[in-house]
């Protein structure tokens, strides 16, 4: 049976979203946000969206996603800057963690309708220049996305599967759509789950988890907010040729930036 219950403020996250986070690499977790928070985010997002929204791939353009998304939201825009600090979400993501974290990016995405490209399979840690013991991702729903408009599916376990710890960022650039394949074969034959979501409701993974996302061939835009978190110790690990501005490698990012959970913890 499918759990509505609210998670008020004062829970403590159930035993069993944590059990799931840690072996299977993602949960999701009903009814995070009410609905007057899901309309504010979801009106923020569209603006943003329209105000600077871009063709975006994942991450360092690997792949060929068609979704509109934000650049630099979680710092610059006034609403959604509440999103990726959002105390509940916050203590969600530390208690699956089990680790003190940090906010180190937060983006609005639409995928319109008639956007039949999916989005490629992947893990996030390709893609991260982090070093850390964990970095997640919450995938915020801003509508109702059911299959048909394009939420994720995911590989159980597989942010468990052996070394190579990391594949390369060229394998992922040259061969988008199959490098996790290519790298970790036997993930091909691996159990996949779909998850759809309620507006409200939010997927956590970890950076290790294989994942895609469906087109959307629904009648209605896919609105939805990526806050991502890291472990409050992970350093900067850029890509080559792919460095920001104002990070040194090997540095911790800056708390003003890149907020600590605990910093923002206490307005809960
Ligand atoms: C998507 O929303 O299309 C992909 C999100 C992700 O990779 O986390
Ligand atoms: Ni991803």
């Amino acid at each position: 049976m499918t759990d509505t219950t609210p998670q008020t403020r004062s829970d403590a996250l159930a035993e069993r979203y944590v059990t799931q986070f840690r072996e299977d690499g993602f949960t999701l977790i009903p009814n995070v946000l009410t609905p007057e928070e899901v309309a504010r985010y979801r009106d923020g997002a569209r603006a943003a969206i329209e105000s600077q929204g871009q063709l975006a791939g994942l991450g360092l353009r690997v792949g060929r996603t068609a979704v509109q998304m934000t650049s630099g939201a979680f710092q610059d825009d006034e609403v959604l800057r509440d999103l990726a600090r959002h105390p509940k979400l916050g203590a969600i993501a530390e208690q699956l963690a089990g680790v003190k974290l940090r906010v180190w990016g937060g983006e609005a995405l639409i995928k319109s309708p008639g956007d039949e490209q999916p989005t490629m399979w992947h893990d996030d840690l390709t893609l991260a220049p982090l070093d850390g013991r964990i970095t997640l991702n919450a995938w915020i729903a801003l509508v109702d996305v059911p299959v048909e408009r394009g939420c994720m599916t995911f590989i159980p376990g597989s942010h468990r599967r052996p070394d190579p710890y990391r594949a390369s960022l060229s394998a992922a650039q040259e061969n988008p759509d199959t490098y996790l394949f290519d790298g970790w074969p036997e993930l091909a034959w691996d159990r996949r789950v779909t998850v759809p979501l309620r507006a409200g409701d939010v997927t956590f993974h970890q950076w290790r988890t294989g994942h895609t996302a469906g087109p959307n061939t629904s009648a209605e835009s896919r609105v939805a907010f990526i806050t991502t978190y890291t472990d409050a110790e992970s350093t900067y690990r850029p890509h080559p040729g792919h460095e920001q501005p104002g990070l040194e490698p090997g540095q911790l990012p800056p708390d003003d930036r890149y907020p600590r959970i605990a910093q923002f913890a206490a307005d809960r």
